[in-house]
């Protein structure tokens, strides 16, 4: 092959690089195999010395041309790749709220979300009420009126953080058994889900913002065979499965006699772990029956109505049904952990 032919084809070839390059990066490089120290051209520039004047004069001619012409093709793809890249980073940014994502980007419902919304099927299918209240709370709401006196030693356990105007962020569900107590006529059932804070020290199992559900029914002659027959329902249907429990008194203010209701740890099996705090087991359910100061707080004479009330622990049975061993994973917006219950 003659040299001029050679110096057209290494155009060619140029021209086919030059256009499939995609990086800006990709450019330099590419400059260099052809017009850089060892490119193509150069070689070939190299090689007029041992040409006739004739020749040399043809061919440097030719060269150059085509060195210009790469050069020119190097201006050209940089331009070219910059506007991509700007075009893709408008692309980018733009803010369709109507665009199809690709599914692994869909959001999901949280894990806390999705179990709260079948507990309240479940609770709905027993005749239950749900019902909401406010996440800051009065004093009167969130301890008065559920028996905690201003100096009582149980509100200690229940640190939380307060307003100016000597509100709370409540530190329970159970202020809403108040405010049912006013809104509803018995006999009634009624859950309130919801969202509680406290003053804690936070660990594998225990987060300053958690969540709850609390449960209360009222009627004449309510007993404790019909609040442990209810658990019962709860437990068999959120988790399909006979679940080991045990049934221990336990003090809340606000009921009388008053319960804990632990099941068995699903994390470790009940071998002991850090989310039962190695006993083997977990308090989910704490529940009583009503003392008779609440039902006097929400208008009711003691003497004809009874009830019983639970707080579910919800963060908890959500660790225990998808064997989570850390509480911290729910607010730490990390998708990584999200992701697996968006599909469940
Ligand atoms: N509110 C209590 C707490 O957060 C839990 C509780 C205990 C709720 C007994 C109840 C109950 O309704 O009957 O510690």
């Amino acid at each position: 092959m003659n040299l001029l032919q050679e110096i057209e084809n290494i155009y060619k070839q140029a021209q086919i690089k030059f256009q499939s390059l995609i990086r800006e990066s990709e450019i330099d490089p590419t400059k260099n195999e052809f017009i850089g120290k060892k490119g193509s051209l150069t070689h070939i520039l190299k090689q007029l010395g041992s040409l006739s004047v004739e020749e040399k004069k043809i061919i440097g001619k030719k060269a150059n041309e085509v060195q210009q012409a790469i050069e020119g093709l190097v201006i050209e793809t940089r331009k070219r790749l910059q506007e991509k890249e700007i075009q893709a980073q408008i692309e980018s940014e733009i803010f369709d709220a109507l665009r199809p994502t690709p599914s692994k980007l869909q959001g999901g419902l949280h894990p806390i979300t999705k179990i709260q919304m079948e507990i309240e099927d479940i609770f709905v299918s027993m005749g239950f009420h749900v019902m909401d209240g406010p996440e800051i709370e009065t004093d009167y709401h969130n301890f008065e009126a559920l028996n905690f006196s201003e100096d009582h030693p149980a509100r200690e356990m229940q640190d939380t953080f307060y307003t100016d105007d000597k509100n709370l962020l409540r530190t329970h569900t159970s202020p809403i058994q108040v405010r049912a107590l006013k809104l509803l006529t018995p006999p009634f059932k009624m859950i309130a889900p919801g969202r509680v804070f406290r003053y804690e020290e936070i660990d594998a199992s225990h987060e300053n913002t958690f969540n709850q559900v609390e449960g209360m029914v009222v009627g004449e002659d309510i007993s404790i065979a019909n609040m442990l027959y209810v658990m019962q329902q709860l437990l068999i249907k959120i988790f399909d499965k006979e679940v080991n429990v045990r049934l221990r008194p336990g003090y809340f203010p606000f009921v009388e006699p008053g319960f804990e209701l632990d099941i068995q740890c699903f994390v470790c099996g009940g071998k002991g772990c850090s989310v039962c705090k190695h006993s083997g087991w977990v308090e989910l359910l704490p529940c009583g029956l009503i003392h008779p100061n609440v039902l006097k707080h929400g208008g009711l004479n003691p003497n004809q109505w009874t009830g019983f009330a639970f707080g579910l622990g919800l963060d908890r049975l959500v660790m225990m049904r998808y064997g989570i061993h850390d509480i911290r994973y729910f607010n730490s917006s990390n998708l990584r952990f999200l992701e697996q219950f968006s599909q469940i």
